[in-house]
């Protein structure tokens, strides 16, 4: 039957041009795989930009959109009525959150979650100065690309939201010089993951946590991306013993649903007041059915040691290959199942990115040459053996061309 409407021409003539676009229109996906619309198959590493934690229409998920659908979708009064969905998920939520954390709320982004902890943590400190990190990313609402630390996201919006500070990420003594009296927050991701796949140096999020403490401001831990088993653990903060004031959280959380929440303490929650924040969605009964049913499914499934041990897998693979190409290969990095390979320069990371893509390989290339591994954390050792030997001749083709 003939389409009646081209896809690809339809987007580029309609949309406005935020992305380059890769000429792929995929119609569907199961696991690891997607097909385009000719019923070529993919394998997609990069779960939707870290978001398909349990793979492409995992039946838990549409089953529980459908039984959910069914039910009830958006509640009457929204956020005035209560729901057995939301509460069932915040039951889970609080049993696996840093324990302090035993206020949740929801929104249907990251970006979202930003702007409302960064609005409330200006409301409860009554101060109005932001720290954050060079090569941080944390959305793209003006408040959020304003604390975003990267030019790219920022310098064509002035003027920005004002009272952001931005350190190098990793450097508790950078802020320490810049905590004071006016400081609300600080906010920061325990890896930063648009920004390249940054690990901070150990104790990093620990030492900012005791800093802030003594400044009497908030700590924002930023789990959008690290957090739902992505880094290996629930939370990336979950070993490090590290409290924050509020916590952020979306991508992961139900498995490509457009969901997302905020957590907080009780003493900032008491600091809080009617009308301080709200939202159509907020914690809408289908969107917290899917995200009950994805942690469900990541704790029943022991995920965590799923992500540990293909993590380790293809992070053994990466540093073998960094030996194998050194000329091409400038560092490999990441925790569990948010990797990255830096590579030489942006022309060999494209002609690696392309030769993937020529094999039916989706990777996901940030920074211009920074290859971000972030496949479903269901990914079996198997699939991951395969996905290696067909980067393995990516690289040589891409190498042969050097
Ligand atoms: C750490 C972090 N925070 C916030 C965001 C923004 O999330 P969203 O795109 O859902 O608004 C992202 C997205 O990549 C992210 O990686």
């Amino acid at each position: 039957m003939k389409k009646l409407v081209d896809t690809i021409a339809t987007e580029d003539r309609h949309m406005p041009p935020f992305f380059t676009k890769l000429p792929l229109s995929i119609e569907r996906g199961e696991g690891i795989y997607v097909w385009d619309e000719s019923g070529r198959r993919y394998i997609d590493f990069t779960a939707g930009w870290g978001v398909t934690c349990l793979g492409h229409a995992h039946p838990a998920i549409t089953g529980a959109l459908t039984e959910q659908g069914r039910k009830i979708i958006q509640n009457p009064n929204s956020g005035l009525t209560y729901s057995p969905a939301r509460a069932q998920l915040i039951a889970l939520l609080t049993g696996i959150l840093p324990s302090n954390l035993t206020r949740v709320f929801f929104s249907s982004s990251g970006a979202e979650a930003n702007d409302a902890v960064i609005k409330l943590a200006r409301k409860v400190t009554g101060r109005m100065d932001v720290v954050s990190t060079e090569q941080s990313f944390h959305g793209r609402t003006i408040s959020t690309a304003s604390a975003t630390g990267q030019a790219k996201h920022r310098e064509r919006f002035n003027p920005l939201m004002p009272n952001y500070i931005f350190v190098p990420y990793g450097d508790v003594g950078a802020i320490a010089e810049v905590l004071g009296e006016q400081t609300a927050a600080v906010i920061l991701e325990p890896i930063q993951g648009e920004g390249g796949v940054n690990v901070p140096p150990e104790g990093y999020l620990r030492d900012v946590e005791n800093l802030c403490r003594k400044a009497g401001a908030c700590l924002i831990v930023d789990e959008v991306q690290t957090g739902f088993c992505r880094t290996g653990p629930m939370f990336a903060v979950t070993q490090l013993g590290v409290r924050p004031d509020f916590m952020t959280l979306a991508k992961g959380i139900a498995g490509g649903f457009p969901f997302g929440a905020f957590a907080l303490s009780e003493a900032v929650s008491a600091k809080l007041e009617k009308g301080d924040h709200g939202g159509t969605y907020c914690g809408n009964p289908l969107g917290c059915a899917v995200a009950y049913t994805v942690i469900r499914h990541l704790v029943e499934n022991d995920i965590e040691q799923n992500v540990k041990n293909v993590g380790a897998l293809i992070h053994e693979q990466m540093l073998l290959w960094k030996d194998r190409f050194p000329a091409m290969i400038a560092d490999v990095r990441g925790r569990g199942l948010l990797l990255a390979m830096e590579i030489a320069d942006a022309a060999t990371a494209e002609r690696i990115f392309s030769e993937a893509l020529k094999r039916g390989l989706i990777l996901n290339l940030i920074q211009t040459k920074v290859i971000r591994l972030c496949p479903a954390l269901n990914v079996t050792p198997g699939e991951a053996e395969m996905v290696l030997s067909i980067l393995d001749e990516a690289l040589e083709a891409a190498a042969e061309k050097d």
